[in-house]
């Protein structure tokens, strides 16, 4: 921004609209209103959509061929221009739409101004923006295909690596690292179809709205649909050019996608401090402190986690922004492309560190494999044995296996370090036999349930997830 823009003085009345105008907008005016820094990402789908509009007006007799050639071959240069970054964004022009229409006619001359016939920026924005959304979410989903595919192949690797699984952060059951990726798997997953609703009911074309109600020109917005690639028109005009939320759920489903990798992120700011040690990113991924040397942090993890906060700041932006407008268009929506690009750029840094991190990891197999059993994880494994082979009420059976662990508590030792004598005192149906479940690999290699931690198990999810997923 220039000393002299942020002046009271004004600029000349718009090319565009000023007609009626006699004095141009205010420094200041022009400065609020202008939206051209950020949406001049939107211009390949701006003059993709005007390409359409032209080749339709053509074809319905609108427009005459000479006309609509002379259009489609300057809209061709315009992109080339800016493709090459040699465009001349104008402020004054205020958005996208402006500054390649102006730039047209300064190309083609005076049938510039025919492609606007039967068209109006609010029917041109939303479809501009539609087409922006799609790409996003292409995009998006195929980064987080990559995420699962990573994940998969450390699943595959650990399907048998013994870990503690934790409720209440509090070691609970022993589970499979393999298992608890695909956790994330299956999350990741959901989020994808959640991209792909969003991807459905989002592509239908606005294009033919005009400002709202339509046009009285014979368009044909069954074929600007298909051009762009809409399954079909939007069914009503007032409500093409004023809802967006196909932009509300495509972030909705990116915040929820958020918080899935911010809880990734936390495991691993967990599982790499020296109090766990389960892990090791490599210095790919980590930093050091200028002050302490034996410091690795895991900054991409954390900052992963951070992120979130903003995308979901981003969803809340626009949902209040639309929270009360009434119908039609409102200049207000112009504020709806600025939180869906950070969310589009923050969802791709994010998903593409959290994909470098667990390709990275190193894997403490001998950590976990020690901690797997701290904490009495195979507590309930004893009190099923009591269920299974003395016919106990589960009840009864959850008071002897919390004896026996008390019993460990006391003496400062595992639960497999209590001799038979001791745990008969407790219960004199316990054998050697029930002893052996008290292992953390009998343990895992007992929940053999659908969607269980048994590596068998785990490796069925793996191959089920490669076929649904990857
Ligand atoms: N730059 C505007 C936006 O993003 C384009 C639509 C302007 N329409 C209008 N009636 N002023 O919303």
């Amino acid at each position: 921004m220039t000393d002299s823009s942020k002046s009271a003085a004004t600029a000349p009345a718009s090319s565009m609209w000023g007609g009626r105008f006699a004095g141009g907008p205010a420094a200041i005016m022009q400065r609020i209103n202008a939206s051209i820094d950020f949406d001049k990402r939107l211009y390949a789908q701006d003059i993709r959509g005007s390409k359409a509009h032209c080749r339709m007006l053509v074809k319905q007799g609108i427009l005459t061929q000479a006309d609509g050639d002379s259009i489609l071959a300057g809209l061709d240069q315009v992109l080339a221009e800016i493709e090459a970054g040699a465009f001349p964004f104008s402020m004054a022009l205020e958005d996208i739409h402006m500054n390649v229409e102006s730039r047209l006619a300064e190309l083609i001359g005076e049938a510039a101004g025919r492609l606007h016939t039967a068209r109006s920026r609010n029917d041109q924005v939303a479809t501009d923006f539609r087409l922006w959304v799609r790409d996003a979410i292409d995009g998006m989903e195929k980064a987080l295909q990559d995420l699962q595919r990573a994940l998969v192949a450390r699943a595959e690797e650990h399907a048998a690596t013994v870990m503690p699984g934790f409720t209440h952060l509090q070691a609970a059951q022993p589970v499979t690292m393999g298992h608890h990726l695909m956790a994330y798997v299956e999350m990741i997953g959901r989020d994808r179809g959640r991209l792909s609703d969003a991807r459905a009911r989002l592509n239908e074309s606005p294009l033919g709205s005009a400002a709202l109600a339509g046009t009285s020109f014979p368009v044909d917005r069954h074929f600007t649909a298909t051009e762009l690639g809409f399954d079909r028109p939007m069914n009503n005009s007032l409500d093409g050019v004023s809802d967006r939320d196909f932009a509300l759920e495509f972030m909705s489903a990116a915040a929820i996608c958020a918080v899935h990798l911010s809880r990734l992120a936390e495991e691993l700011v967990i599982w790499t401090s020296a109090q766990f040690r389960f892990v090791k990113l490599s210095d790919a991924f980590t930093t050091g402190s200028s002050i302490m040397p034996q410091k690795r942090n895991p900054d991409a993890a954390e900052l992963i986690r951070a992120k979130t906060g903003r995308v979901i700041g981003d969803l809340n932006a626009l949902l209040i922004v639309m929270k009360g407008l009434p119908l039609a268009y409102s200049k207000d929506m112009q504020d709806d492309k600025e939180p869906v690009f950070e969310v589009a750029d923050t969802m791709e840094l994010a998903i593409a560190a959290m994909t470098g991190m667990i390709a990275d990891m190193n894997v403490n197999t001998d950590v976990l494999a020690g901690a797997a059993g701290a904490g009495f994880t195979t507590a309930t494994d004893i009190a099923d044995w009591c269920v299974r082979e003395l016919k106990m009420p589960f009840r009864r059976a959850h008071h002897v296996a919390g004896s026996l662990v008390k019993l460990a508590e006391d003496k400062g030792c595992d639960l497999q370090d209590l001799s038979l004598a001791e745990m008969q005192a407790i219960e004199p149906g316990i054998t050697e036999q029930a002893r052996a479940v008290l292992s953390v690999e009998s343990s895992v290699a007992s929940r053999t349930s659908f969607g269980g931690t048994a590596p068998d198990n785990v490796r069925a999810q793996v191959a089920a997830a490669k076929t649904r997923w990857l």
